[in-house]
């Protein structure tokens, strides 16, 4: 028999570029300016502080908003790509086909996050994939190591300096996406922001993503 390697509770990040950020920034911040004209009060959630977060219900508005479209599009294909290199033992170990899996991308929105904003530590229910897009960042301070994501390790931290669990001496991890950048990451793992300590706004997207076998 041929070795078997079990790739068990694998936490997987995948950061992308969007190759149409450059040309649709400014449609997509004119869409946010619009939308919190329609909608000033926003979403209240416990998890947030001096910030403004949109409703979930960004998906509506892709089938009038072209820019929006694409951006969803690409959201898609990354949801895809990271499930299903992720899945692929336990797909293999249930008998599910990677072709009979369908990819919805059930809710959107954004958070424009004020000087001092942030989200504290969360995890999003009722979907197995979540995501950051970075849509815009402040020019203040190139290279702030606390504009990014944080995210928490979901096992206990390896106790040894053994290089043989490097891949777990950390806790937790800070990725700094750059403008234009998207996070992919399991809905399940705790997540939050440092307070955007500049006084330009951080715009992101955000997006949840459930799979169903057809
Ligand atoms: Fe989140």
């Amino acid at each position: 028999m041929e070795d078997k390697l079990f790739s068990l509770w694998p936490v997987n990040i995948l950061q992308r570029v969007y190759s149409n950020h450059a040309q649709d920034k400014n449609n997509l911040l004119k869409f946010i300016k619009d939308y919190k004209r329609e909608n000033p009060l926003g979403r209240s959630g416990s998890e947030n502080s001096n910030l403004y977060e949109s409703k979930y219900d960004l998906i509506k508005y892709i089938e009038n908003n072209e820019t929006l479209k694409k951006l969803v599009m690409f959201i898609g294909q990354g949801f895809k790509d990271v499930a299903y290199h992720t899945n692929i033992e336990a797909w293999e170990a249930k008998n599910i086909k990677p072709s009979n899996i369908s990819t919805h991308v059930k809710a959107m929105w954004f958070i424009d996050y004020k000087e001092s904003g942030f989200v504290f530590p969360h995890v999003h229910s009722g979907c197995s994939w979540s995501m950051v897009y970075y849509l815009s960042t402040s020019k203040e301070k190139e290279g702030d190591p606390f504009a990014g994501t944080h995210f928490f390790s979901p096992f206990n931290k390896a106790d040894s300096d053994d290089p043989g669990n490097s891949y777990s001496h950390e806790s937790s991890r800070n990725i700094t996406p750059s403008e234009g950048e998207a996070l992919f990451f399991p809905s399940s793992i705790i997540h939050s922001t440092y307070p955007n300590s500049n006084r330009s706004n951080k715009i992101i997207f955000s997006a949840n993503c459930s799979f169903s076998i057809e």
